[in-house]
């Protein structure tokens, strides 16, 4: 079975996923668990070139969203396929929403043409399941207002960013209304038990079914 986690940035998504694979493998399953950008040798580099802050002006957003599907395409072929063939869970922080709602929404990159080259690099694999972890980009901001983790600097670039934040949570929507039975909407405002046990359930009910079409 094939899991997402998606979000907007400071959805907390990454601490959940921890702890739902952590919790899983305690159950018996085979889980195994990675993230976009990277996840790979190959796709690990991709994301320090992604991520280099010299980099940031100069990246065309062409160049950024063949940079972001060329880690998806190693990741799929050598990580993702290779376990579930073997009949594992694999559990990855964002997948190919991530290039519809950021690049599409966020940047107007066409759909049309990021479903193709999304389709070419992930050989057409999409998750059984992605679980959306649901805040708003100003909730989040505020969240990390209040936690003061960041100096003003990172606030006010914070600031700057929250109108592309809005698209990009837009476009979660537009996607999880298009194809409700994949997506599980679940709170991120709650405390990080609250969150941890909806995680679990959503995780354990699909498990369930998916078994069951299995038998
Ligand atoms: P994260 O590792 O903290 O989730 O950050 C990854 C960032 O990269 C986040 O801002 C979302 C962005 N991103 C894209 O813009 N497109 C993509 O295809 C992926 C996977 C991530």
């Amino acid at each position: 079975m094939f899991i997402s986690f998606e979000g907007v940035d400071g959805s907390g998504k990454t601490s959940q996923i921890q702890y739902a694979a952590a919790a899983l493998r305690a159950e018996g399953y085979d889980v195994l668990l990675t993230r976009e950008p990277g996840g790979t040798p190959v796709g690990d580099e991709i994301r320090a070139v992604l991520f280099d802050s010299k980099n940031s002006q100069d990246i065309h957003p062409h160049t950024e969203l063949l940079l972001f599907c060329a880690s998806r395409a190693q990741l799929v072929a050598e990580v993702i396929r290779p376990h579930l063939a073997k009949g594992g869970i694999v559990i990855s922080d964002r997948f190919a929403d991530s290039t519809l709602v950021y690049q599409g929404y966020g940047r107007g990159l066409a759909l049309d043409a990021l479903r193709h080259i999304i389709d070419f690099a992930t050989g057409g694999l999409w998750p059984d399941l992605t679980i959306f972890l649901d805040i708003t980009p100003e909730e989040a901001l505020e969240r990390r207002r209040r936690a003061s983790l960041f100096g003003d600097e990172f606030n006010r670039l914070d600031d700057m960013a929250l109108e592309f934040h809005r698209r990009v949570y837009r476009g979660y929507e537009t996607l999880i209304a298009a194809e409700p039975q994949r997506w599980h909407r679940i709170s991120a405002t709650g405390t990080q038990e609250e969150v941890k046990a909806s995680v679990l359930e959503v995780l354990r009910q699909a498990l369930v079914v998916k078994r069951a079409s299995h038998e």
